[in-house]
């Protein structure tokens, strides 16, 4: 195919579904997803929620999502069908969860605490189905505007995970953040709740490809709403926009990818009602449960925490750190020993030893819970009565069933579709093209942390001579709020307003062409280093909520026409550029677009996918590449393509938004400066030096790849400490990038 011959691409982007590709995975992934598809479904929810770099993690997303999607579902059912469908499933759920949310006991609690994994989890499928391969798609954005939506529009404490979050604890139920150590074992979940956790949190590693059967997820769930319904919240998105982004997507979809649709809405119906079932179950159980059962559940619970606390004390001859020690340990012998022990006779004051040690003043006051408190109580006075039920102690086991046949399905599902294989030796190009389809590509994840790592320690070649920077200044500097601000600052104003003045010769048309496309790559992934930060569970802090707001404003909150991905493409037409678009394995052959300046995309699109390892380093280089374009580059580059008649938009669209006074740029400093305070909160002045030193390194990588002059002076043999996909440029034309 020659470069006339290649596809082009022009917005709107109308995909339904991204072309079907094989995934694949190294052998060495083949095998940890192994030990990972092992473990017990809690172990295997908390490790996704952990986990969002690893390519196993990767494979046991694809292998989970397998498993649980039956397979496309060929449909006549159009949008009133579908509607009905999920509608007719709400109302037949409906009965049950309005008993369910009315039940103000401990089994209602239970309820609220087994539902949580999953109503916290709620629309993280959405998480980065923003990515480079599905921008500017017009379905994505209408669903980042959900996304946006479902996050708060920027105030974490608007988000849905919040007004669930609230709702739960004005029922009384108060949890541990949803990605901490100890949150399933808070919430009680049993085995089924985990693993329809891990499905949501497979499809959100996933999200581009299984986009279809996404949408039908995101759908049903939302359309049924079980957690609006059990915490008494006002749905959102309402049905209305839910089924206006319906009617979009089958305006687009073919038989295809409605089938995958329907199957996602299939798979999102038949879990909601298995997960209803499921609390119906418990909540039977718990109403049924008889109060030695009860108090048997509390020792249990409590039992692998006692530890040696209880040398001292002896039931039935044997100390309680012996007894709770003991694997073998006969919860309803210990009980029947426990209430003829002294511990539980009435005492002068009408209680007993027990329950005085657990009330205020006691040596265990604040070990148990008021409720646990209460079941104790509520027993001591029943043995104080005479009673002496027969102790059995019964485990719940709500779900195992339905449990026990989707471990089954997930040990027995195959998918055909991977292909187990090393990445080999890479070109640029090729590199470019499994980055920015990194679902198919995982085995693409260590070139990518090697190659991310190695930039970033190559360029703190800056921190000594970065201050000779024509744009930047990556020289170090020991880290203050007030310093960061003020070398902010002094970029600004000394490296890239005060040299500006207008042009009085306009470069020939075919040059002002030629420089637009060396900046087109980097633009067309434009806001990529931060694409991925900010995902569940990391999307409590201030910094991360800034982070997300960055990248909401750069996607035009799921507006096409601020979108900066349609911007570009529209400048790139104007000046007839046009290319295949950035996820086509056509991309690959386009001509228009200069090989020596790949470096700097595929570094930006390499740290993107570490988010959590990178983090610190992605601030800083998020300070850099937002204050790059202010000033003398964009003005001259606005003045060039309007002496041709060119498209100016995404120009403009940055001179305003990056600005250093509230834009983009400020934002990007003050980010920085709200994470280190939390650093300096949480673990101390010495943490605050080694923390930033990353985030420098971060900065210096930007400068690294724009400061082409500064490097060629100080290496006289260039090729050894320049990254090496970028040519050397003249000093006179440094500039290579413009973002
Ligand atoms: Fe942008
Ligand atoms: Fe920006």
């Amino acid at each position: 195919m020659t470069a006339a011959q290649l596809p082009v691409f022009e917005p709107p982007d109308t995909i339904a579904a991204l072309p079907s590709r094989p995934f694949e995975f190294s052998p060495a992934a083949a095998e940890q997803a192994e030990v990972l598809l092992a473990m017990a479904p809690a172990a295997l929810y908390q490790k996704l929620i952990t986990d969002q770099e690893s390519e196993a993690v990767h494979l046991v997303s694809l292998r989970l999502l397998t498993a649980f999607l039956n397979g496309p579902e060929p449909s006549e059912l159009g949008l009133s069908g579908i509607v009905a469908r999920v509608a007719g499933v709400r109302a037949e759920l409906a009965a049950d969860l309005r008993l369910l949310a009315d039940d103000r006991t401990e089994a209602g609690d239970a309820v609220l605490r087994q539902r949580a994994p999953l109503g916290l989890l709620g629309g993280c499928w959405l998480d980065v189905l923003s990515q480079p391969a599905t921008q500017p798609s017009v379905i994505v954005n209408r669903l980042f505007a959900h996304h946006f939506a479902l996050r708060g529009e920027g105030n974490p404490k608007r988000s849905l995970h919040y007004l669930r979050r609230q709702a739960l604890e004005r029922a009384g139920v108060y949890l541990p953040e949803i990605a901490a150590a100890d949150f399933l074992n808070a919430t009680e979940a049993r085995p089924l709740t985990a693993l329809h956790g891990c499905f949501y949190l497979a499809l959100s590693r996933l999200p581009a490809s299984f986009l279809p059967e996404l949408i039908g997820v995101h759908y049903a769930v939302l359309a049924l709403g079980v957690d609006d319904q059990l915490l008494g919240l006002t749905p959102m998105p309402g049905e209305e926009e839910l089924r206006e982004m319906l009617r979009a997507y089958l305006e687009l979809a073919g038989p295809g990818e409605v089938a995958r649709l329907i199957n996602g809405i299939s798979c999102a119906v038949e879990l909601e009602r298995e997960h209803v079932g499921l609390l119906r179950e418990l909540a039977d159980w718990y109403r049924r449960l008889p109060l030695e059962s009860k108090v048997a559940g509390v020792v249990a619970r409590h039992a692998p925490f006692a530890g040696r606390h209880h040398q001292g004390v002896k039931v039935a001859g044997r100390s309680l750190a012996e007894t709770f020690t003991d694997p073998g340990l006969d919860l309803a012998r210990f009980l029947a020993d426990f209430r003829e022990s002294g511990h539980v006779r009435r005492t002068h004051d009408g209680l007993s030893r027990f329950v005085r040690a657990i009330k205020f003043g006691g040596p265990m006051f604040g070990i148990f819970s008021e409720q646990e408190a209460m079941i104790f109580s509520e027993w001591v006075a029943a043995i104080q009565a005479g009673d002496r039920p027969e102790i059995d102690v019964v485990a719940s086991t709500a779900g195992d069933r339905a449990a026990a046949a989707r471990s089954a399905a997930i040990k027995g599902t195959r998918t055909p579709a991977i292909v187990l294989r090393e990445p080999g030796a890479l070109s640029d190009r090729e590199l470019f093209g499994r980055l920015i389809n990194i679902e198919n590509f995982a085995n693409t994840l260590p070139v990518a942390r090697d190659r991310a790592e190695r930039l970033f320690t190559e360029a703190e070649v800056l921190f000594e001579h970065g201050a000779g920077g024509r744009y930047t200044d990556a020289s170090y500097f020991e880290y203050s709020a007030e310093a960061l601000y003020e070398r902010a600052e002094q970029v600004y104003w000394e490296k890239l307003i005060r040299p500006y003045k207008p042009l009085t010769d306009i470069p020939d048309r075919d040059e002002v062409v030629f420089l637009q496309t060396t900046y087109a790559l980097g633009a067309l992934i434009d806001a990529t280093w931060i694409h991925r930060t900010a995902n569940l569970g990391r999307c409590d802090r201030r910094c991360d909520a800034a982070l997300f707001s960055i990248y909401a404003d750069e996607m035009g909150y799921g507006d096409l026409r601020k979108n900066h991905i349609t911007l570009i493409h529209r400048a790139l037409h104007s000046m007839g550029i046009k290319l295949p678009h950035i996820r086509d394995e056509a991309f690959q052959q386009q001509g228009d677009l200069p090989d020596a300046l790949y470096g700097f995309s595929l570094h930006q699109l390499c740290m993107a996918l570490f988010p959590d390892s990178y983090y610190n380093e992605i601030l800083g280089y998020n300070l850099a590449i937002e204050m790059f374009g202010l000033g003398e580059l964009r003005l001259h580059e606005i003045q060039k393509l309007n002496h041709y008649g060119f498209d100016d938009c995404y120009e403009q669209a940055h001179l305003t938004i990056d600005n250093i006074s509230a834009g983009h740029s400020r934002q990007a400093a003050d980010i920085i400066v709200a994470y280190l305070d939390e650093v300096r909160r949480v673990l101390g002045d010495a943490a605050v030096g080694r923390e930033w030193r990353r985030i420098w390194r971060g900065y210096a990588s930007l400068a690294y790849f724009v400061e082409h002059a500064l490097l060629q002076r100080l290496a006289p043999e260039p090729a050894q400490t320049q990254p090496a996909r970028t040519e050397p440029a003249q000093e006179d034309d440094s500039l290579s990038l413009l973002i």
